[in-house]
């Protein structure tokens, strides 16, 4: 079965996840703004109904819109975040969804996948609607984390859900910390092991129009100068030695930016981690659990990521540089679709598709390393860079100008690799994720990288 032929499954099986996300939350949750930076779960459920109608039904079909009331209220630009809670009913936002869909997949069988159209040709707009759709999958699933925090920090009075534990009542609020320790701090330890990437030109990029996004191309040979890089992510344990040295407080491992950042927040450790019986828990999806060392250190800001590489004497790898890392195949002088080679993601390769729900140890995907040895590039984490998101060389927007072109404004940092919770359409080498700096409530942790 081609991956053209097989479109209406995989728009199936991406439909049944994003329902499954919001099946989750109760009435009051489904239509509430959790955090000021991202919407109400119901409020992306109706738009990715509105952009599939209009991608599909409208521009390629033809045919007039379903909803305008729909179209204004889940367009970004035409509704402002504070707004999106006045959301219609869940089932009435699922009746449209339903309705969009049985239209597309009436076009589909009656061959709308017309090569002659710029936007059908080898299904590109589909592959271009199930990465959307999952990746709002993901900032749904970042939402339910929100609201399990907000419940674990303001637990109701009465009897705590099976499964919860209460936070220590005496518990160190944030803005009585414990004086700064100096510029000294705790020695830091070296970090881990690194592995050496030679310099050389290296093929970044895709030319694959149907299956990658306008700023992952055009595909381009980089000469990227020797370095280091972890052999894996940054982990909770080695994160916790920075939190318990002091580096929080100790300025020389902050850029002025994130120095300022870190003050007003005052943010003292990674965004899920609580302090609990003299040791830590973590929050996540459902609840909390003692803090796994193992695991990569997830939802800290770009801030935090640099400061900790500081702290060791390291910095964060460019772009270019994790992606070598990642996907480069020194010996045959040649680019692996994926680290391990060109077999589909599976669970011996790497933490995806919310497959457990949460991170997993590092080392435990040995069959995804990357030629270099480089260990979990693609799922877990994902992982910041220190690159500023911009164009590539010969960059055009593909559909419209406002899908990246917004971004390249030298305020969003660029993600690489994916999380435990990317969905397998947007898991791949090339592709680029891009936040403001003090962004932590998505799933993004980071490794780091040296001048060799
Ligand atoms: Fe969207």
């Amino acid at each position: 079965m081609s991956r053209v032929a097989s479109i209406p499954q995989q728009l199936q099986a991406a439909r049944d996840q994003t329902l499954r996300l919001c099946a989750r939350v109760n009435e009051v949750d489904f239509r509430r703004q959790v955090h000021r930076e991202f919407s109400p779960i119901g409020w992306h459920l109706g738009h990715i109904g509105v952009t599939e109608a209009y991608w599909v039904l409208q521009q390629c079909q033809g045919e007039p819109t379903l909803s305008a009331a729909y179209d204004r209220l889940f367009t970004p630009t035409d509704t402002p975040k504070p707004e999106r809670v006045h959301l219609p009913a869940r089932d009435e936002i699922l009746a449209y969804l339903g309705a969009v869909r049985e239209q597309v997949l009436n076009f589909l069988t009656d061959g709308g996948c017309d090569p002659g159209h710029p936007l059908l040709r080898d299904a590109r707009i589909f592959n271009m609607l199930l990465q959307h759709e999952e990746q709002h999958q993901e900032t749904m699933s970042l939402i339910l984390r929100l609201l399990t925090a907000e419940r674990y920090d303001s637990p109701p009075p009465a009897v705590l859900a099976e499964g919860w534990s209460r936070p220590e009542r005496n518990e160190r609020p944030p803005h009585s910390s414990p004086p700064p320790r100096g510029e000294r701090g705790i020695a830091p330890p070296s970090g881990q092991a690194m592995i050496a990437v030679p310099a050389g030109p290296f093929v970044m990029g895709s030319d694959d129009i149907a299956h990658t996004l306008d700023n992952e191309r055009p595909q381009q040979e980089v000469f990227v100068p020797a370095f280091l890089i972890d052999r894996h992510p940054v982990t909770n344990a080695e994160f916790l030695s920075f939190v318990a040295g002091g580096g929080y407080h100790q300025r020389s491992c902050w850029g002025a930016e994130g120095w300022r950042w870190r003050a007003h927040s005052e943010v003292e450790h990674p965004l899920y981690w609580r302090r609990h019986g003299g040791g830590w828990v973590e929050i996540g999806l459902y609840g909390s659990a003692p803090l796994p060392p193992h695991h990569p250190v997830q939802c800290v800001s770009w801030y935090e990521a640099d400061a900790y590489a500081r702290w060791l004497g390291k910095r964060l790898p460019s772009e270019e540089e994790w992606e070598k890392a990642a996907s480069w195949d020194p010996e045959r002088a040649e680019k692996r679709p994926y680290p391990w080679g060109g077999r589909e993601p599976d669970p011996s390769t790497c933490n995806c598709d919310a497959a457990g729900e949460g991170t997993t140890g590092v080392g435990q995907h040995a069959a995804g390393c990357s030629p270099y040895g480089c260990e979990d590039m693609l799922g877990n984490v994902w992982e910041w860079t220190a690159t500023w998101f911009q164009p590539y060389r010969g960059f055009a927007a593909f559909p419209y100008e406002g899908y990246s072109v917004p971004y390249f404004d030298r305020q969003h940092r660029v993600l690489r690799g994916g999380s435990w919770a990317t969905r397998r359409h947007v898991l791949r080498p090339t592709f680029r994720n891009w936040y403001q700096p003090w962004v932590r409530e998505i799933f993004a942790g980071f490794r780091c990288a040296k001048d060799l």
